[in-house]
């Protein structure tokens, strides 16, 4: 068992960690920078072994080396500079992910693939349609981290423990993000009976923008996503069956078909087991649609549509 990194900078490097830290599996970090998985890989050994934990992290820039990998993180690519969105990266990182693909394909065809590289929705649906792999086994990471932005403002403005709050984030990892008040809750009870609709109206927003505002700041956004990642491959690994949101690809399902956007979905050793569907109301359904627009947008701008 190996769970293969494929980019080593910022993001990369902190799924390994988070990874590590969760006792998963044994890591292999890839990059096409000389020196740089292997550097990270020597950090984060030396951060493991004083926790006790015998994951062990090697750097390559062989794909060769990835060969029976049971799962692949795809976050080569480049990222948002300040002012920036998401979709501003489309060009440049569809053909980073599509190369990347087809090396999955050959040397790692039987891996989970967890796609992370932005723009999140269609950059999966062109890792998807590279590696030609059965739509269960390709997911895109996105609303497990606005998820996790989501609760902490939650938590922020209810003072309860985060670790008391269930809630889910679904639709475009961009710009039409949508997190639902309506289906989230406090340790079970509805979200809406401790929150005025103008405090869920601001929580909605925070959520929606804070990764531009850290990135102003600092740069990147890098614990948050490789903490994300790692609660996928987690799923995957100990066959959890989680519920989570994960960009996968629809056939009908939320009225849309032939793209890859956030839904929830259970997951386990075989990836997506099944896509949860919610019935949103016209709110939620017009802004969930919006997304669909605006990757199905993107696709075309592609050539993928
Ligand atoms: P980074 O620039 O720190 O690292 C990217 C790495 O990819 C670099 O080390 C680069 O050498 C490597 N790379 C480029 N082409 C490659 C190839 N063909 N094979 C192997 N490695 C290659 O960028 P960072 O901050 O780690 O972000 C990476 C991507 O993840 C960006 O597209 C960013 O927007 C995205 N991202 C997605 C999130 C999500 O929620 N889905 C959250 C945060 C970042």
């Amino acid at each position: 068992m190996t769970i293969t990194i494929i980019g080593s900078g910022r993001v990369g490097a902190s799924a390994a960690l988070n990874c590590g830290l969760r006792e998963l599996d044994d890591m292999l970090l890839l990059d096409i920078v000389q020196g740089l998985p292997q550097g990270e890989a020597m950090d984060i050994n030396h951060q493991l072994s004083e926790r006790g934990i015998d994951c062990c992290v090697r750097g390559s820039n062989n794909y060769h080396d990835m060969q029976g990998s049971d799962i692949v993180v795809l976050v080569a690519g480049v990222g948002r500079k300040p002012g920036m969105t998401r979709m501003d990266l489309l060009k440049t990182n569809s053909g980073i992910v599509g190369d990347v693909a087809e090396k999955i394909r050959k040397y790692a065809k039987d891996c989970k693939l967890i796609v992370v590289t932005n723009p999140l929705d269609p950059m999966t649906l062109v890792a998807l349609k590279r590696t030609g792999f059965n739509k269960n086994r390709v997911m895109g990471m996105g609303g497990t981290l606005d998820l996790s932005r989501f609760k902490s403002f939650i938590s922020e403005a209810l003072g309860v423990s985060r670790g008391s709050i269930h809630a889910m984030v679904i639709g475009e990892h961009g710009e039409n993000m949508l997190p639902l008040v309506r289906f989230s809750s406090i340790a079970g009870i509805p979200l809406k009976e401790f929150l005025s609709e103008w405090q869920s109206k601001e929580i909605f927003e925070k959520t929606k923008n804070v990764a531009a505002q850290v990135i102003s700041t600092k740069g990147a956004t890098i614990h948050a996503p490789g903490n994300a990642i790692a609660t996928i491959a987690e799923a995957v690994i100990r066959d959890k069956k989680s519920v989570i949101p994960v960009s996968t690809f629809l056939e009908g399902e939320y009225g849309a078909r032939n793209l890859c956007i956030g839904v929830p979905g259970v997951i386990g050793s075989n990836g997506v087991d099944k896509i949860i569907e919610l019935n949103l109301d016209e709110d939620e359904k017009k802004i969930f649609d919006k997304g669909i627009l605006d990757v199905k947008e993107a696709i075309k701008s592609i050539g993928l549509k």
